[in-house]
């Protein structure tokens, strides 16, 4: 694989959706995931704050159920869409979204707490203060998280190609026996 954007018709109309806990490294997977695939990109908290402003202040401000409800709103209009799209790790707990997953290829990225301590140092996440708030909201949203995942990688401690080619390659695998599987319905 040189790196270049490989798009076959297999992936031309999925839509790929990462979940998962914060820090789990949804944006950088999805952005390389998307390139590797010659797909679109969004980061639904990217379109939040570009519409709003920063998720700190939405909080501080609004409150939780308010930055819910625009979120909700970027994850509906990301999902219309073919692409790779990141949503934020609570954007599962909306019901209408849980219903709109069901339409998606939806990948759960995975972390370890171990290798989470570097990545929450400095955050800003108004939910993550630290270590053990990070896992009280993971062991929250653990059995959801599943239960809604079509395909799980875990993102602790492998370089990022590898854990791209692997998704990549369940993409194209589960395409190619749903092409199989349909055309054998003809
Ligand atoms: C949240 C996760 C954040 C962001 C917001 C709330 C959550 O996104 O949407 O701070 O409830 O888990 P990341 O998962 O990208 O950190």
């Amino acid at each position: 694989m040189n790196g270049a954007a490989v798009r076959s018709e297999s992936t031309t109309h999925v839509t790929i959706v990462l979940i998962g806990p914060p820090a789990a490294g949804k944006t950088r997977v999805g952005k390389r995931l998307a390139k590797r695939l010659g797909l679109p990109f969004v980061d639904t908290d990217a379109v939040v704050v570009s519409q709003h402003g920063p998720i700190p202040a939405i909080f501080a401000e609004l409150g939780e159920p308010h930055f819910r409800r625009l979120e909700r709103a970027a994850v509906a209009e990301a999902l219309t869409g073919p692409g790779v799209v990141s949503v934020g790790g609570g954007a599962v707990l909306d019901p209408d979204t849980q219903s709109d997953l069901a339409g998606a290829s939806v990948v759960l990225l995975t972390v370890r707490p171990e290798a989470i301590a570097a990545r929450i140092a400095n955050s800003k996440r108004p939910l993550v203060s630290d270590l053990e708030s990070w896992k009280r909201l993971v062991a929250q949203r653990a059995d959801l998280y599943s239960s809604l995942a079509d395909y799980t990688a875990d993102t602790s401690s492998r370089p990022i190609e590898t854990i791209v080619e692997e998704i990549a390659h369940w993409i194209d695998t589960t395409r190619a026996s749903g092409r199989d599987t349909e055309e054998g319905q003809r």
